[in-house]
């Protein structure tokens, strides 16, 4: 297994360092080599470095305290003039993410994937502050910054989840 891959977890704590520029051009590079259907690539990316901006994230859900930490967020957005059925754009968009969340590994970057479709609420308060276009579907928000916390690692291999058809 990559070792990437192995080790990955969500971190939430981070460290005040500041994300350098190539580290954050790195993960959306990572990001744009992702698999799309019909290689449509509608993903976008909304990076925001902002103190304000980030903590105001925060408040967007209840599950996104870890901003007020976080050095940066990418925010993983679909373009439905691009790729018109939303199940596409989340599956699309995870690829992409899970991407940054791997390369963040590689980059010694802690990384949190926050949901913020398909919940309208968060949906709206996203759109109200960052003044996307109604054609852009927010998927998501990644929070990211150097790691401030250590956490177990658990295995989560399980035979029990697999079947080998047998016909
Ligand atoms: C679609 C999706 C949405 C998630 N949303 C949140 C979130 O809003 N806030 C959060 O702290 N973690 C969120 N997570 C992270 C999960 O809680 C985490 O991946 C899970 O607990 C497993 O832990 P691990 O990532 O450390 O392996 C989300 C993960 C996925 C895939």
């Amino acid at each position: 297994m990559l070792e990437e891959i192995r080790v990955r977890q969500s971190i939430r704590k981070y460290t005040d360092q500041p994300i350098e520029e190539e580290k954050i051009i790195a993960l959306l590079k990572a990001a744009m080599r992702a698999p799309t259907a019909q290689n449509r690539q509608e993903w976008r990316f909304l990076v925001v470095q902002d103190r304000e901006s980030l903590d105001n994230i925060a408040t967007f859900s209840p599950y996104t305290g870890m901003m007020k930490q976080a050095q940066a967020a990418i925010i993983v957005l679909g373009d439905r003039e691009v790729t018109p059925t939303d199940a596409y754009i989340y599956v699309d968009c995870a690829a992409a993410i899970q991407n940054i969340l791997l390369e963040g590994v590689h980059l010694g970057l802690g990384t949190c994937w926050c949901a913020i479709g398909p919940n309208e609420e968060r949906i709206e308060a996203f759109k109200n502050y960052f003044k996307f276009p109604n054609t852009h579907l927010p998927v998501a928000v990644i929070a990211v910054g150097y790691p401030n916390e250590t956490k177990q690692w658990i295995d989560r291999f399980d035979e029990n989840k697999i079947t080998y058809w047998k016909k």
